[in-house]
């Protein structure tokens, strides 16, 4: 569940020093100005720390990440990019932006990408992998790693969904060569809109500097208006206030997971005995940020049902099994770029994820838990399988 839960007095005297201190909001110059307050920098620094990653780059959102890390790897058109059934429209959207054509995989039980499926979707023009860890579960990335190093593909995370979260210790979106990161009002942790980029090597963290933002070099002997530039880019640059709520956020990070992570547990401890529902698989090795507690059901029917029985007592679903047309890629036939790249058989190939994603439940969790609520999640899945 998003940060917003616990947005407050913190991030407010962040902002405030921002004002405190010249309020400069532009990232970059006004040195003078802003008496060394650098909010964006702190952030991105701060970022750097958490994941114990060693280059990272904040952006305007999460889907400026995806773009400026397709952008950074030189992936365009004639390339294709490889990604998972069950995703938001974003990811797909970042690569038809970058003219390179989408290629939507199954997924399996874990709701992420089926690693056994990934090597029939390789062709000569593949360049790169984009995994999702979806609703706060990390992907199977031993598995994909392996692949995208058999076939020499970038391997990017797509951790929207997974901050905070781990795969083999490591901090989710530090595993393959690129990771990104959603701040969305949504997320785990939010700065409203906001994005982060993290990168395993420094030229590919170059290059990604420079085309956030137009090309600039930033170079220090340089003033702006005369910077050195390799290439045009774009604007994607995080604002001051942004990284003042993302530095606030941050620290609070920790506390958001771990106590997503027991809520869920308490939850599930209600529901053990249940044989009449699946738990969603999680790879060996993970830590998820329990952003959502999954289950499959034996029919949709049943899982439409659990859902109305829910919605009787006021407690909500996340995106399943209601809500699949945004993140389901087999009702994307508004994206002729997939379309065609599935021989305009979109629906029929992504059948297996179809049926998967309709028998599950999703319930958001949050930092705050009322009693009730696993004994009510457990009598709405009871009545809904009557
Ligand atoms: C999996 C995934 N990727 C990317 C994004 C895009 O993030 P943003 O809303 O910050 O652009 C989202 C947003 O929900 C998402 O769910």
């Amino acid at each position: 569940m998003p940060g917003y839960e616990v947005l407050g007095s913190e991030e407010l005297e962040e902002v405030k020093d921002v004002f405190n201190s010249g309020g400069v909001l532009f990232r970059h110059g006004f040195d003078e100005k802003r008496k060394g307050c650098y909010k964006v920098k702190a952030f991105e620094s701060e970022f750097a720390k958490f994941l114990k990653c060693d280059y990272t780059l904040a952006v305007t959102s999460g889907t400026a990440a995806l773009r400026v890390a397709l952008a950074a790897l030189d992936i365009g058109k004639g390339d294709e990019v490889i990604t998972q059934a069950f995703t938001f429209v974003a990811t797909v959207e970042a690569i038809i932006e970058a003219q390179a054509t989408p290629v939507c995989v199954n997924i399996d039980n874990s709701l992420n990408i089926n690693p056994k499926e990934i090597e029939a979707s390789i062709t000569n023009r593949t360049k790169a992998v984009i995994v999702v860890h979806m609703l706060g579960v990390p992907s199977k990335l031993k598995e994909v790693k392996e692949i995208c190093r058999k076939y020499n593909l970038a391997l990017i995370e797509d951790t929207a969904w997974g901050c905070g979260g781990k795969f083999d210790n490591k901090a989710l979106g530090t595993y393959g060569d690129i990771g990104t990161f959603s701040f969305d009002f949504a997320k785990t942790m939010t700065t409203g809109e906001g994005g982060m980029i993290a990168f395993k090597d420094k030229v590919t963290y170059e290059k990604a500097c420079a085309w956030h933002d137009h090309g600039h070099e930033n170079n220090p002997n340089l003033p702006r208006w005369k910077d050195s530039r390799s290439g045009s880019g774009f604007n994607f640059r995080m604002m001051e206030l942004q990284a003042a709520v993302g530095l606030a956020q941050l620290r609070k990070l920790p506390m958001i997971v771990s106590a997503q992570r027991k809520n869920s547990d308490l939850i599930w401890s209600y529901l053990e005995e249940l044989d009449c529902i699946e738990r969603r698989e999680e790879p060996i090795g993970c830590m998820p940020t329990a952003d959502a507690l999954i289950f499959m059901v034996e029919t949709e029917a049943i899982a439409l049902k659990i859902r109305e029985k829910l919605l009787s007592r006021r407690i909500s679903t996340k995106i399943l099994p209601e809500a699949i047309t945004w993140h389901f890629a087999g009702t994307w036939d508004h994206m002729p770029e997939l379309v065609n790249r599935h021989d305009n058989k979109l629906k029929e190939s992504l059948r297996k994820s179809e049926i998967i994603l309709t028998r599950s439940v999703s319930i958001p969790i949050g930092v705050e838990l009322d009693d009730k609520l696993p004994e009510a999640v457990h009598a709405a899945i009871i009545e809904g399988i009557e």
